[in-house]
């Protein structure tokens, strides 16, 4: 059996995955670092460059390990080359190459973009199926919100983009500016069905140019307002208090220290974010006759998103990743070098560590 281990480090994660062709995982390991994070109530670039150097080499090992497999039996190591944060992706890259000359092994630079959209492309693929080309792929995680046309395995063409914030980023920026900590979307989620949207009005974005392009930062401006025109010292000193006392709060937590009317603001807020999604990928569709969707990145695991995209309202099949497969991994760039590897196109060891590295 052919196998490919992927290694993924480009910002918050440090993972090994291996994988077959056929895209049975034999393992997949992550270190993550949200907690060292989440203190700080964000991405620090010194420390998630510290972290994977502490990592990395009881990851790598640890995905071979669990596999079950030998050295010998890799055909491939495949990593992330970029975007990222380049002190983070220097790691994985460093160790990947090293593997590559001590083991012999055929090396793959990976657009972790791509790694994204294989993620999902690997499950169908798991399931049985395979997703209809031309797809669009909807790439939304914390530092990217893009739409590609995916007409076949290594063409992407770019649609539209965030001319500001990343959508996972605006979660993150809101959830501050609440008092909710970071990740933001994931509680922001949890929350959103516990409030009434339409109590509270934000703005939909207008676009000049490409109307396929996204933007987040009226949205925030206007929430940055609204909690401007209200007292909210003492709830957000209460959700503080709760999240020194646990690291991940439960719903019936959050709730105990969230008033109806902020309840109302972050359901009003995530169904904007929604709206300014889905609105594309619908119009993206109409416009390029793609036969199915794909959601990536960390985004993809709103709970919100993911009801109205198969509300029925886009006119062909939208495929999520598994929560497990849509946070940061490594299963997912093994995914995506498959292709490569079919195609004999390897690196060598110049492959270069690259901050903004694009994918079309
Ligand atoms: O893809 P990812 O794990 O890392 C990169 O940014 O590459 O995405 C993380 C982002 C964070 O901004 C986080 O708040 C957001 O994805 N996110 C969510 C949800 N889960 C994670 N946003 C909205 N709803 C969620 N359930
Ligand atoms: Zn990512």
């Amino acid at each position: 059996m052919a196998l490919i281990l992927g290694i993924e480090s480009s910002c918050d994660e440090t993972a090994a995955a291996v994988e077959s062709r056929a895209g049975e995982e034999l393992s997949s390991v992550v270190a993550t670092q949200v907690e060292t994070h989440g203190k700080n109530g964000g991405v620090e670039p010194e420390l998630a460059s510290r972290e994977p150097l502490r990592s990395i080499v009881p990851v790598g090992g640890g995905g071979v390990e669990e596999a079950g497999v030998g050295w010998k039996e890799l055909s491939a190591v495949a990593v992330t080359s970029g975007p990222g944060l380049v002190g983070s992706l220097l790691v994985g890259l460093t160790y990947a190459k090293a593997l590559s000359m001590v083991r012999g092994l055929p090396l793959i630079g990976v657009n972790h973009i791509e790694g994204h959209i294989h993620a999902v492309v690997l499950e169908a693929r798991r399931s049985g199926g395979e997703i209809e080309l031309p797809a669009l792929a909807l790439v939304a995680s914390g530092g990217h919100t893009h739409l590609f046309e995916f007409a076949e395995a290594g063409k992407y063409r770019l649609m539209g983009k965030t001319r500001d914030d990343a959508a996972g980023e605006a979660f993150d920026k809101v959830a501050k500016l609440l008092g909710f900590g970071y990740p933001g979307g994931p509680v922001l989620d949890m929350l959103a069905p516990h409030g009434e949207a339409d109590a509270v009005r934000l703005p939909m974005s207008k676009m000049k140019g490409n109307a396929l392009d996204f933007s987040f930062s009226g949205l925030k401006t206007a929430m940055l307002r609204w909690t401007q025109g209200r007292a909210m010292e003492g709830e957000i000193v209460a959700r503080r208090a709760l999240q020194k006392l646990h690291a991940r709060p439960t719903l019936e937590q959050w709730l105990a220290v969230t008033p109806q009317e902020t309840l109302d603001a972050v359901a009003a807020f995530q169904q904007v974010v929604v709206e300014e999604l889905l609105k594309r990928v619908e119009k993206a569709v109409e416009e390029t006759g793609a036969r199915s969707v794909i959601v990536a990145g960390g985004v993809a695991c709103n709970a919100g998103l993911r009801s109205a995209a198969r509300s029925g309202r886009v006119a062909c099949p939208v495929y999520f990743p598994t929560v497990h497969l849509s946070t940061d991994n490594a299963a997912m760039i093994a995914a995506a070098a498959w292709p490569k590897y079919e195609r004999g196109e390897f690196d060598d060891l110049t492959l270069k560590a690259q901050a903004n590295l694009s994918l079309a």
